[in-house]
């Protein structure tokens, strides 16, 4: 029997190794930022952060003042945290009071820095992405020289954002953004050589070389996921949580018989269900139902019926062996027990959760709900 009805182990040490592993990747001298918005992607921004620094990052970023608000209140105080996100009046001086770097692209928002007592600013310029950061390279430079000008207020960076960095087959887009991105900025850089400049995510930095300039951005593959919807072994990431469940009632089914709201299971012969304690209430989504597999006892079984908001229910077949009551229910992660063949544990990844989706790996692990506790371990000892 486990100790919770659904839990999400994170490996800090993962999380290190995934950041020691970018941080190879980078050319010359350029940083690692790590970004730990949205709760670190759903692994927990604060212990995310500490191992990130661990593995090498000097950066962290996050998408909101109260979010950079946390990691300084939890004591992460010598760091650089860079704000990303379009901030209101109060979010401003919210993030300014953290001590955070904030991202402008007019002439107006650096006045609105010195106005809330002064700060450091990123020049966003958007080479392609289309949302925020302005298209003009005329008005980035202009932000840029009321930025240099402006009493209390320090020119820290430039930035641009890739809208295609993770598709291979983007006919160039990729390219073209970092085209109008490295002219601006090396004209920038002429005048302002102290700035920061930076442009990729976890695709452009394991993509293109290029496109590291002084800095990259990753988040999704600090975590151990695939920034591609690919394997992540395959490009020596280790996913970092593992999410898992139990069977809390084991029973027989009759042909005919059904489970869930709906009846979207009706067994088509005599069968065993489980029902394991994890729903939609706590991130695991209903579109999963009759759409996802577990691993039980390191044997993979498919979630059958529909995912209801604190149970879901998996077929085990006719022959399930009795003992399966109470034990562990993997969704996300490594089977515990190796193979006694030597074969790789099998495993089920955000990845493949994703595609049964049709979405991404970072929904996946950003949609786990805070009634999932976050337990935390090095390779498997406790912190
Ligand atoms: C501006 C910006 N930079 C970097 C990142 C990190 O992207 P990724 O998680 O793909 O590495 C994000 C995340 O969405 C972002 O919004």
């Amino acid at each position: 029997m486990t100790a919770h009805r659904a839990v999400a182990r994170v490996n800090v040490a993962a999380i290190e190794r995934n950041c020691a592993r970018l941080r190879d990747e980078l050319k010359g001298s350029a940083e690692l930022c790590v970004v730990v918005k949205a709760d670190g992607y759903g692994h927990g921004a604060v212990r995310s952060a500490h191992a990130a620094l661990a593995g090498g990052a000097s950066w962290l970023a996050v998408a909101t003042a109260s979010e950079a608000q946390e990691l300084r209140e939890a004591g992460l105080r010598d760091v650089r945290v860079l704000v990303m996100g379009a901030l209101t009046d109060g979010e401003l001086v919210q993030a300014l009071a953290a001590d955070a770097d904030v991202v402008v692209w007019s002439e107006r928002q650096v006045q609105a820095v010195r106005s809330a007592g002064g700060g450091k600013v990123h020049v966003k310029l958007d080479s392609g992405m289309g949302r925020l950061g302005t298209r003009d390279p005329a008005e980035a430079s202009r932000a840029v020289a009321a930025a240099r000008d402006a009493e209390g207020v320090e020119l820290a960076g430039v930035m641009t954002h890739f809208a295609t960095a993770d598709d291979l087959d983007d006919d160039g887009f990729f390219a073209a953004q970092l085209k109008i991105f490295t002219e601006w900025a090396r004209a920038v850089r002429a005048e302002q050589p102290q700035i920061v400049v930076h442009a990729a995510n976890s695709a452009a930095t394991l993509r293109e070389q290029g496109a590291h300039f002084d800095m990259v951005r990753c988040g999704i593959a600090a975590y151990g996921m695939d920034p591609f919807g690919e394997d992540p072994v395959a490009r020596g990431l280790e996913p970092a949580l593992r999410l898992s469940s139990y069977a809390a009632e084991v029973k027989g089914y009759r042909a005919g018989e059904s489970a869930g709201y709906g009846r979207r299971f009706v067994a088509e012969r005599d069968t065993w269900l489980a029902v394991l304690p994890i729903g939609y209430g706590d991130g695991w989504r209903r579109g999963c139902s009759n759409n996802a597999d577990v691993l039980i006892a390191g044997r993979r079984y498919p979630v059958v019926g529909t995912v209801s908001m604190d149970n879901l229910t998996v077929d085990l077949g006719p022959d399930a062996p009795d003992e399966l009551l109470g034990e562990e229910a993997v969704l996300i992660g490594a089977a515990a027990a190796a193979r006694s063949d030597g074969q790789r544990a099998e495993r089920i990844t955000a990845e493949e959760v994703a595609r049964r989706l049709d979405t991404i790996n970072y929904e996946v692990t950003c949609a786990l709900t805070p009634r999932v506790p976050r337990v935390y371990h090095r390779d498997g000892q406790p912190l």
